[in-house]
């Protein structure tokens, strides 16, 4: 699908960064089904596009999204879910390769903190709202919310959290250590940019690697995360990316990476 065929997002690049933003006002930027297939493919594209060094994923002022669309799922049935192994597609977010940044602003409740979290940094505004209220609706996360926010802010958050299914300001994500920076909203969307971009001039050869290695710190135990971090690290030298970025820094240059 071409960059302007979406129906449910908009799709920008600003030099070596992808942008997508989620475009459904009239919902809060529910994630339906169409939603999440664009968002999966727009970011695939992205992330098979070597002139693209980081991927923004945005919403708007209001919300980054609330959830997922609650209408969509209300009359499904447990062989419906089962059968279409529901909201399975958005698990093709964290294999992509390429670093990811949530700009938040509003909203990020249910499914929209899920997918926040699927992200590799979370830029908040400080209107930001996060929150996991499944539980109000009779049901629990679906998209990884309950792994990935107990590992980001422990198991006595998580529980009071999704427990509780209360809403939780921006600053309090900031001390739980779930969200990378809090800015000024107006900021939120600029200053994402600006770290992606900040990100896409390194090697992408080496920041592919070095979220694999922080990633397996989030999925696995202390002594293979480190076994994997050494081979990671290791691969490193088989890239011109590493002689350049030694040699410039040697030479007193900026590196001129050509991500090989
Ligand atoms: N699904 C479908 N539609 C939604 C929605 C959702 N998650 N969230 C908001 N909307 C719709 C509303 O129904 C409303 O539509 P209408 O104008 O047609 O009535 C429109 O968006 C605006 O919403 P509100 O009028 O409710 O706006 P508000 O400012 O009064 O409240 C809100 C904002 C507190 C976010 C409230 O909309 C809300 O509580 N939304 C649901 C949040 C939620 O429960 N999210 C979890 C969903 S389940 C889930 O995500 C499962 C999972 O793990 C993946």
């Amino acid at each position: 699908m071409s960059e302007n065929e979406y129906s449910t997002i908009a799709v920008d690049r600003r030099d070596r960064v992808g942008v997508i933003t989620l475009n459904r006002p009239e919902a809060l930027n529910a994630l339906n089904t169409e939603l999440m297939g664009e968002v999966v493919a727009a970011a695939q594209a992205f992330d098979a596009d070597p002139g693209i060094g980081a991927i923004v994923l945005t919403g708007s002022d209001r919300a980054f999204a609330a959830g997922a669309d609650i209408k969509e799922m209300a009359d499904k049935t447990f062989s419906d879910v089962v059968a279409e192994q529901f909201f399975g597609a958005w698990d093709a977010l964290a294999g992509l390769r390429t670093p990811t940044v949530a700009a938040v602003n509003g909203y990020a409740l249910g499914g929209g903190c899920e997918l926040a979290m699927l992200c590799d940094l979370i830029i908040a505004g400080d209107t930001a709202v996060f929150g996991q209220p499944e539980i109000n609706l009779g049901v629990i996360p679906g998209i990884g919310g309950s792994q990935r926010l107990t590992r980001a802010v422990g198991k006595a958050k998580a529980m009071d959290l999704i427990l509780t299914g209360r809403q939780m300001k921006s600053d309090e994500a900031d001390r739980l250590g779930l969200v990378s920076r809090v800015v000024p909203a107006e900021n939120t969307v600029q200053t994402a940019l600006e770290i992606a971009a900040d990100i896409a001039g390194k090697s992408l050869i080496a920041a592919g690697l070095a979220k694999e290695a922080v990633n397996r710190a989030f999925e696995s135990g202390l002594t293979e995360g480190v076994r994997v971090e050494r081979n990671l690290f290791y691969s490193t030298f088989a890239t011109d990316d590493q002689t350049e970025g030694m040699a410039a820094f040697v030479a007193k240059r900026r590196p001129d990476f050509q991500h090989r």
